[in-house]
């Protein structure tokens, strides 16, 4: 599925990619949708253009950039990996049968995790493991966005206490995976709790309402945003950014890249079951749009996949 200007998405039929010293060859079994897809295709903020994915058009055409599959060809420096070799991992153009990734960007899938299951970890796991670090060893959370991609990896990740937020449909499954409390926002926007730790992935509320909810010497991790206008769509982030010195609380905003000691800690975990990927919706490769359009619509239930 490619985006050769931005916004448009087609099948088009392409040669397989060529293998350079540091990279595997991967043959796709599914691929992990989340909000980071739809900004790589649709160029918007146009900060994305400026961040190295391409000014006027996208620089890799191939959509997609999380993957589960298995190694059908290595480069000669890869010592890590071999073929046949069952792996997760990052690989910018994951929607296609075929995609080419560094060695350090993948990790070997347990076998008792399925296709669907390791291509919902890469991106969302990675942070919201991020997350639980900065937030340092916070006693009790509240996670908003809960149910969602990240949320549903934070509410298990973090090690304390988890109060999550999300629309009252979701109780049960946040519940089933951790969570001690519950709040509507629907009906109580944020409870009227205090928390060592703030973690906020949805990113629609201003900073002094998160920061309400924290201790005096609380947390507050931002983990995602809304993106409000077209050009530079972090306005808060930067807002944080300038506050943070001036405020007793501790105030982190996260653009996550990640690293392959990260894939093997989140490959550990879903090996020994401390860590169970919740899948949302599955779509076949041919409805990648609407498998962004779906997680676009911000009512996600854990991860959506494409399966192949
Ligand atoms: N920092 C990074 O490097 C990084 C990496 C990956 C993703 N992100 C960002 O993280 C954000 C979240 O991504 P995601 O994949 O978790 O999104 P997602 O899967 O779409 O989840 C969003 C969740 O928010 C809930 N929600 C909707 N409206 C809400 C509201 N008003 N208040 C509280 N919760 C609400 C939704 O369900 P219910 O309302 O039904 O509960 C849904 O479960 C995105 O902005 C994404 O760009 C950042």
């Amino acid at each position: 599925m490619v985006h050769r200007t931005y916004g448009r998405l087609e099948a088009v039929e392409m040669p397989v990619p060529a293998v350079k010293d540091d990279e595997v060859l991967i043959r796709v079994k599914a691929a992990g949708v989340d909000p980071g897809a739809f900004h790589r295709m649709a160029g918007t903020p146009y900060l994305v253009r400026l961040m190295g994915f391409g000014f006027t058009r996208p620089n890799q055409p191939v959509a997609g950039g999380d993957v589960a599959g298995v190694v059908e060809k290595i480069g000669a420096n890869v010592t890590r990996l071999k073929v046949g070799d069952e792996v997760f991992g990052a690989a910018e153009g994951s929607f296609a049968e075929f995609v080419v990734a560094k060695e350090g960007m993948l990790a070997r899938k347990p076998a008792n995790v399925s296709w669907e299951q390791a291509a919902a970890v890469p991106t969302s796991a990675v942070t919201a493991l991020r997350g639980v670090k900065v937030a340092g060893p916070a006693k009790k959370a509240l996670v908003i966005g809960a149910a969602g991609g990240v949320g549903t990896f934070l509410v298990q990740l973090h090690e304390g206490e988890v109060t999550a937020v999300c629309s009252g449909g979701k109780a049960d499954l946040v519940r089933g995976i951790g969570a001690a409390h519950v709040v509507d926002y629907t009906k109580d926007d944020l409870g009227t709790g205090r928390y060592d730790v703030v973690y906020d992935t949805y990113g629609n509320r201003d900073l002094k309402v998160l920061r309400r909810r924290l201790t005096p010497n609380g947390t507050l991790v931002l983990l995602g945003g809304r993106p409000t206008g077209r050009f530079v769509g972090i306005g808060r982030t930067v807002r944080a950014l300038l506050l943070g010195p001036f405020v007793r609380h501790q105030i982190k905003a996260l653009f996550v890249f990640p690293t392959t000691q990260e894939f093997d800690d989140l490959g550990e975990r879903l090996a020994n079951g401390t860590l169970v990927p919740v899948l949302d919706r599955t779509f076949p490769l041919s409805e990648a749009k609407q498998a962004i359009d779906h997680v676009m619509a911000g009512r996600a239930k854990g991860k959506s996949v494409i399966t192949l």
